[in-house]
């Protein structure tokens, strides 16, 4: 290859492509977003939609929906339902999964990532990977490093500490690669200590390239290139979307003007940096192209199959979280299920139970085939049971952003709904957030943690007259609430993609039992958010700089090391039926060096239904040379089991589990002492302790 072949490779040719080498007949490379679900086909040079009818697909969950399965059986099936879509529709690159970690609640993007645990995201994501990458499509695992916040994220420099890098934030990007496989990695907008992290030396050259070993490519974020020598000597292979933010005319701007075209050939031709960089460049992309473009394994793939449409129910039957689920009158049943033939008029009330929730949200929004609304789906349930009320209207597309809604428009629809649940006998409100900017939206953080479009009013309105009332949350992001001791049955049930309305409707009407649980932390309020603890600086920055002050006490690690009891833990989530664990017992006392302890329980279903219950295993050391965690999760397992059945579940730890990153020697570090081993049922359910002494 000639050194202009070379180059050419190294940096886009339209907005989702860059180019192969036509003389020796390699390939182009074509990306598309997202994590869930290939999206919609993006002209050669704008961000406009083709518009092509033949670029339609299936809408699977979000990934916090995913993360809250705690199933990796669940990531494998959604990794190979995806890649048989983007396989179908030629896509080399799919841009996702994303993992960064879930830092506070305000982050638009927290629902395409998944959660605020670096070992959930780092279990979850590795077989989404590896059966995507089965179609040969590459994942493409974003956005690589610190990006957990969307305000200033093109330029807010990330200041934190060794610990919690090593800790929190580099684990699960550390498991995409070494247990996963990934072929490729996007580089975030932001700066990491005061370098972009697209040509960050020492995220790219020194982790991924070094300690990791990663062979595959990196990739900038589209416009995540800001240099041509750092581009060039730090690590970065393949530079997309310079300057096609959509704001900017490109007509002066050219692909050949981006970073790793022509600025890049002068230098090396100028011998002003290493050809060992283009040379390394070059075998990576080749690398990545005989992965994908040129496999000649891959299969043909497959958009809006049967499998495709049950994967995706089956993952939001998992998924979705029963947060809360009492009885209306004192000694009555709990709300949920709703019991069949009992109710004759149901009233299903929100903008979200119409809303088309593919649309919205940024890069991962989804141009789908079929999406059936949790209007349906209870329809299809419950026929002419169910009538329907508005309540509230969720802003854009027909009066633009929250504080644009007229007040008579919200009290109108209120007051109809209000009205109308005074005659039902059960109401369901299915509101939430509504992917919309200043929401769970890419660009721009939300500007208030409680939930928009006067909800809040909504729900203790409809609780007034009627106090049968379900609430599901489509979100991907905690939010305030008030009204909580009230409202008899909560349900999280995130953007559940294509199938949505089913999953919703099996899991209340008791046709499926719920078994998700929360991949991340509610706080009562904001600022018992470890993020939002120290004022400004630690979130959301001063506009240039931001400093991660709650450090490695990210989630429920801040909650339970301070004891600021979260509203909703971490990994919580009721069943329809009960789970008794038995008292955990060890195969010893103590743990040897360099050896392993076994702990086994069991966990029986002592209720009527089939249920699956998410036993979670936390370590936390008694005392420590530096601060630690209460404790952290160290393993899980998802246990299916009948009315009755007792199964017995084994964890083993390792050194691994019980090490803390020391900064003084860079490296991970194991402390003999006093160790706790805590069997949970969620963060704060602690169903029984082992104490262990490791040598
Ligand atoms: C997003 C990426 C996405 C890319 C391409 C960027 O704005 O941050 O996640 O993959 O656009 O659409």
């Amino acid at each position: 290859m000639t050194l202009e072949e070379k180059v050419a490779l190294c940096h886009a040719q339209s907005k989702f492509s860059s180019a192969g080498v036509p003389r020796l007949g390699i390939p182009e490379l074509w990306m598309s977003d997202g994590p869930h679900g290939v999206r919609a086909e993006i002209n050669w040079n704008d961000w406009g939609y083709a518009n092509w009818t033949n670029d339609s697909i299936t809408a699977f969950p979000a990934l916090t929906c995913l993360a809250a399965t705690w199933n990796p059986e669940m990531s494998a099936k959604y990794g190979k339902a995806i890649g048989e879509e983007a396989r179908y529709r030629e896509k080399d690159v799919l841009l996702g999964p994303g993992v960064n970690i879930y830092r506070t609640p305000m982050n638009g993007r927290n629902f395409e990532y998944m959660g605020e645990d670096p070992y959930l995201a780092g279990v979850m994501c590795v077989p989404y990977i590896q059966e995507l990458q089965k179609n040969g499509v590459a994942a493409c695992v974003k956005h690589y490093a610190l990006n957990n916040q969307e305000l200033w994220r093109g330029h807010i420099d990330v200041h934190l500490s060794d610990r919690a890098l090593h800790e929190i934030y580099l684990p699960a990007f550390k498991a995409a690669v070494e247990e996963g496989g990934a072929w490729s990695i996007m580089g975030a907008y932001n700066q990491i200590r005061g370098q972009h992290a697209c040509h960050n030396d020492w995220a790219l050259n020194k982790i991924l390239k070094g300690d990791w070993q990663f062979d595959g490519c990196v990739i900038t974020d589209w416009g995540g290139a800001h240099d041509t020598y750092e581009a060039a000597v730090n690590g970065l292979d393949i530079e997309m979307g310079s300057y096609t933010n959509g704001l900017t005319s490109e007509s002066a701007f050219t692909y050949d003007d981006y970073y790793l075209a022509a600025p890049y050939l002068k230098l090396l031709k100028e011998g002003k940096v290493p050809m060992s960089t283009i040379d390394d460049k070059a075998s990576r992309i080749l690398r990545l192209i005989f992965r994908t473009a040129m496999n000649r394994q891959k299969p043909y793939g497959s958009v809006c199959t049967d499998e495709h449409y049950a994967a995706a129910r089956e993952i939001g039957n998992e998924g979705i979280v029963l947060m809360k689920n009492a009885p209306v009158e004192k000694k009555g049943a709990p709300l949920l299920p709703i019991a069949a033939g009992h109710y004759r008029n149901i009233l299903v009330v929100g903008d979200n139970a119409v809303r088309l929730l593919n649309q919205g949200g940024g890069s991962s929004e989804l141009k789908v085939k079929d999406m059936v609304s949790p209007l349906d789906g209870l329809r299809a349930l419950y026929g002419d049971k169910v009538s329907y009320a508005q309540g509230y209207v969720a802003g854009r597309p027909m009066y633009g952003y929250a504080d644009e809604i007229p007040a008579s428009v919200t009290d109108s629809l209120r007051a109809e709904a209000v009205e109308m649940a005074k005659q039902a006998d059960l109401v369901v409100l299915v509101g939430g957030l509504n992917k919309n900017h200043f929401q769970d939206c890419e660009g721009g953080d939300r500007l208030t943690y409680g939930l928009p479009f006067g909800q809040n009013e909504l729900i203790e309105a409809l609780l007034d007259v009627n106090k049968n009332l379900v609430l599901v949350l489509l979100s991907g992001n905690a939010v305030e609430m008030p009204w909580v001791s009230r409202v008899p049955a909560i349900v999280q049930g995130w953007y559940l993609g294509s199938m949505g309305g089913h999953s919703l409707a099996d899991m209340l009407s008791g046709a499926v039992n719920p078994s998700g649980k929360l991949p991340f932390s509610f706080p009562a309020k904001l600022t018992d958010c470890g993020a939002h603890a120290f004022g400004e600086l630690s979130y959301p920055g001063d506009s240039i700089r931001q400093e991660y002050k709650e450090d490695i006490l990210v989630g429920y690690r801040w909650h339970d090391t301070k004891k600021i009891p979260a509203l909703f833990p971490f990994g919580h989530g009721l069943s329809y039926t009960t789970f008794a664990y038995g008292k955990p017992q060890a195969s010893a006392k103590a743990m040897p060096a360099n050896g392993a302890l076994t702990l086994t329980v069991t966990v029986k279903n002592t209720g009527r239904v089939a249920g699956k219950e998410i036993v979670q295993l936390y370590v936390g050391d008694d005392k420590c040379s530096v601060l630690r965690p209460l404790k952290e999760l160290k393993h899980f397992a998802k246990v299916a089991l009948e009315p009755g059945e007792e199964k017995e579940v084994t964890f083993t730890l390792t050194a691994a589990d019980l090490k803390f990153y020391d900064e003084a020697s860079s490296a991970w570090k194991y402390e003999p002492g006093k160790f706790k081993a805590y069997v949970c049922a969620s963060s704060t359910d602690v169903r029984g302790t082992v104490a262990f002494e490791a040598e």
